[in-house]
């Protein structure tokens, strides 16, 4: 089948997220939205057909699955990132940052350090504090447009800030890096040495450009298994955010009991039964629709690159090695980040997620969601050089 990732799909009056809360959001309305991760392109057909059986049954009591979802998404794991799952590894979550929060409260107590790296997926500073833990930012190195790890700095705060947990967000949202095997078995030696726990955010491991790879972190060396909580999902793989469903695996006994005696707690049992229709039909029948869609992607990164280099003077793209996620380099446009913010909103009419919402590091920069049809990309990126223009910058 060939899918069709050009149609422009309005998304508006839905009660979407990336479209109909401007206001709630402290945004004007009108705004074309490049923020939020999800995409604006239809699910595969696979998962629509699943969910119309799932709905046309018309009974929605609780439900559970068995050997057919864990198959399913254990040979997606096998054979999409050569990572061999056991059943009882994997515990299901409505979500990650729920995933991230539960494993924040299971492996640490009030006051401990816990490590992330800037600039970051928000909601991890935001669990760590939400939950009375002392934020160590791990603030990776920027230089020519490449971000890396800064080690030193690394072990040097794990013992100034007594840190018990790392959150590491592999591939990077919104940096694009896809960590190397070398540094990532490096990141892991010095948790190792130090009794740090990781967390490793998978969730944007399907996308991953030609010529970098993905590595399961947990799958590098047996030990790293026993420290690490793999967080994955079909959501941004599949676009089916909304259906709120999460794989998150724990091969250490001891780790899954306390991960999942602090959901219990939640009071949160079973997962939502259409979000177990659609991974499991995902995973089972969404290679093709996957493959198809990444050389998509790859075409608009390497049109809004084209573009950049083109008409916008003064912004340079961060080259993402993977994720469907565009850092741009605003810092030679000379302007404060309130005054980038007003432009991008009042100017080019956009809303993107600004650069300071991923720490202080992101101040110049701005984030942009490149998963949605070409030319609403294309319309996004002519409005902000219009603006730059029309404002002389
Ligand atoms: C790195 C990362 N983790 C987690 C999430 C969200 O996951 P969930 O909706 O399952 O909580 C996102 C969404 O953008 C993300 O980029």
């Amino acid at each position: 089948m060939k899918y069709d990732f050009d149609r422009e799909i309005d998304r508006r009056g839905r009660n979407c997220l990336k479209y109909d809360f401007a206001a709630e959001r402290g945004k004007p309305e009108g705004l074309l939205p490049l923020w939020v991760a999800d995409m604006d392109l239809p699910a595969a057909e696979e998962i629509r057909q699943a969910l119309h059986r799932a709905v046309e049954h018309g009974i929605y009591g609780y439900s559970e699955v068995k050997e057919p979802y864990f198959n399913a998404v254990h040979d997606w794991m096998r054979d999409c990132h050569g990572w061999e799952v056991e059943r009882e590894w994997m515990v299901k979550t409505p979500g990650i940052v729920y995933a991230i929060a539960a494993a924040v409260r299971a492996f640490t107590r009030e006051g401990d350090g816990v490590m992330i790296q800037n600039p970051g997926y928000y909601p991890f500073g935001q669990v760590v504090r939400d939950n009375g833990r002392v934020l160590a930012d791990n603030t990776l190195h920027e230089e020519n447009g490449r971000y890396t790890m800064d080690y030193e700095d690394m072990e040097r705060q794990i013992e100034a800030s007594n840190v018990k947990l790392f959150l590491l967000c592999s591939p990077h949202n919104p940096v694009g890096r896809v960590w190397t095997e070398e540094e990532l078995r490096r990141l892991g030696e010095i948790c190792l040495k130090h009794g740090v726990l990781i967390v490793s955010d998978e969730i944007h491991h399907d996308f991953v450009f030609p010529g970098h790879r993905h590595f399961v972190l947990a799958d590098l060396d047996e030990r790293f298994r026993e420290t690490t909580v793999t967080c994955t999902a079909p959501s941004k793989t599949f676009n089916i955010a909304g259906l709120q469903v999460s794989n998150i695996f724990i091969p250490d006994a001891g780790l899954r009991k306390a991960f999942v005696r602090e959901i219990d707690k939640t009071g949160y049992s079973q997962l939502n039964q259409m979000g177990l229709v659609a991974c499991e039909a995902a995973y089972r029948y969404g290679r093709d629709w996957l493959e198809q869609l990444l050389v998509y992607l790859k075409g608009n990164l390497d049109f809004a690159r084209d573009f950049i280099d083109r008409e916008m003077p003064g912004v340079k793209l961060v080259e993402p090695e993977g994720t469907f996620l565009l850092w741009l380099d605003c810092r030679g446009l000379r302007i404060s980040d309130d005054e980038l913010d007003r432009l991008v909103v009042e100017r080019a009419k956009l809303w993107l997620d600004g650069g300071r919402m991923f720490g202080p590091c992101g101040s110049g920069y701005q984030r942009i969601n490149m998963a949605c049809p070409r030319k609403t990309l294309e319309r996004a990126l002519r409005q902000f050089a219009e603006a730059l223009k029309n404002e002389g910058i």
